[in-house]
């Protein structure tokens, strides 16, 4: 009997698609990646093996998501398409790590995943998979069996399916500890607003509770909240609870996805706002000039490449380093105020601050060398006033 092993989320569509993998004659094994999503882990993993499961696992990868994904994604602020934080995009190599470990492990020959035709997440699955295990196949039940919701819900009520009932949402949600992603419904229509109940991490404008935090960071990891050290996962926790109580990190956005459709998501990502907007300041205070420029272009260029599903790529390594490499300076702390709209920045200091006082002040003290200035003036400008010479001329 062939083995597959289903990334599997408690979901309409994978719990469907477990029964109908056992259907088409696998031996299916059910794999719950817990990267931070809410609901009952345990409950759905007991389901899967009613849904005709040979095996159903639940791996609990939140530490690893923490510090393997998410805190790669902080150091290079990565937001796609300036105001995305990758949410789904991060969680989607870690989900293909784990399939193929378990894979590995159980001796299957196939994974399977549960994503649509018409998305990012085939295409980050895929990929992955086909850097990290080239012999296994990968199959896409959801994409492949061409059934509508309407058909899906229809198989399972056949079959007497233990789904849930709250799949019937009429949102496609996805969640994990960077932030939760909100699609279809009356979402669809980009000229509606995201009616109040599609939010559940963060409060609305008028029951916001203001807050202002210290996030304590070294070498670009956020280490501690008030004074109160913790490690990468229980931070991003705490910012998340504290940021989303104050209204803070709603994103709505038409986004261009990989396959060419324009798309209006609605995201709530409080811990990743919050969290890249201080790190982003600190590293106003503590990085160099030409190296904070340079790093705001390959920022964007690691968005696009880990939004596009090339996290395994060679080119995400070696951005990797540079990160690495700019972020042995980014140590301190960031006082930052979330709030519905935004997330403002109060305050930033550093025992590697750049900043220098003397130099910056208008008033006593002030130690910048002004006749310096006249000189250096002359020769940035050489270049213009010559060439506006030559042209004036002619
Ligand atoms: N548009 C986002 C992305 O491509 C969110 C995708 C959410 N995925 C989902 N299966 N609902 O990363």
């Amino acid at each position: 009997m062939r083995k597959v092993v289903l990334a599997y989320s408690g979901g309409l569509d994978t719990s469907v698609a477990v029964a109908w993998l056992a259907e088409q004659g696998f031996d299916v094994i059910a794999c719950l990646v817990d990267v931070g999503q809410p609901g009952d882990k345990a409950e759905a993993v007991v389901r899967a093996k009613r849904l005709g499961a040979a095996d159903a696992l639940l791996i609990d990868a939140r530490a690893r998501f923490a510090e393997g994904f998410v805190l790669p994604a902080l150091a290079m602020n990565a937001l796609y398409q300036g105001r995305y934080p990758l949410v789904s995009a991060l969680s989607r190599p870690l989900i293909c790590a784990v399939l193929a470990e378990v894979a590995r492990d159980a001796g299957a020959d196939a994974v399977a995943h549960g994503c649509t035709g018409k998305g990012n997440d085939q295409v980050r699955f895929e990929v992955s998979l086909g850097a990290l295990a080239p012999e296994l196949e990968v199959l896409a039940p959801v994409r492949d069996w061409g059934m509508t919701r309407e058909d899906t819900i229809a198989y399972a009520r056949d079959r007497d399916l233990p789904v849930r009932t709250t799949a019937s949402s009429p949102y496609s949600i996805d969640e994990n500890l960077w932030g939760r992603s909100i699609e279809c419904g009356v979402l669809e229509n980009p000229w509606t607003a995201p009616p109040r109940d599609v939010f559940t991490l963060t409060a609305d404008p008028q029951d916001a509770r203001p807050a202002e935090v210290v996030i304590g960071f070294e070498q670009g990891v956020p280490v501690s909240v008030d004074g109160v050290a913790g490690d990468p996962l229980e931070v991003i926790e705490r910012i998340g609870a504290v940021a989303g109580a104050a209204g803070a990190g709603r994103i709505d956005m038409v986004e261009d996805r990989l396959v060419g459709i324009k798309s209006r998501e609605v995201y709530e990502a409080p811990a990743a706002v919050t969290l890249t907007t201080a790190h982003r300041d600190l590293e106003s205070l503590t990085l160099e000039r030409a190296t904070a420029r340079e790093k705001r272009r390959l920022e964007a260029l690691w968005a696009d490449l880990v939004y596009e599903g090339q996290w395994f790529s060679p080119l995400r390594d070696a951005l990797d380093a540079f990160a690495a490499s700019t972020q042995r300076c980014v140590t301190g702390e960031v006082r930052v105020a979330p709030a519905p709209g935004g997330v403002s920045v109060c305050g930033r200091r550093s025992p590697l601050s750049l900043y220098d006082h003397a130099l910056a002040t208008y008033d006593e003290g002030d130690a910048f060398a002004h006749a310096d200035a006249a000189g250096f003036i002359r020769l940035w400008g050489l270049p213009t006033r010559r060439w506006a010479q030559v042209h004036r001329e002619r």
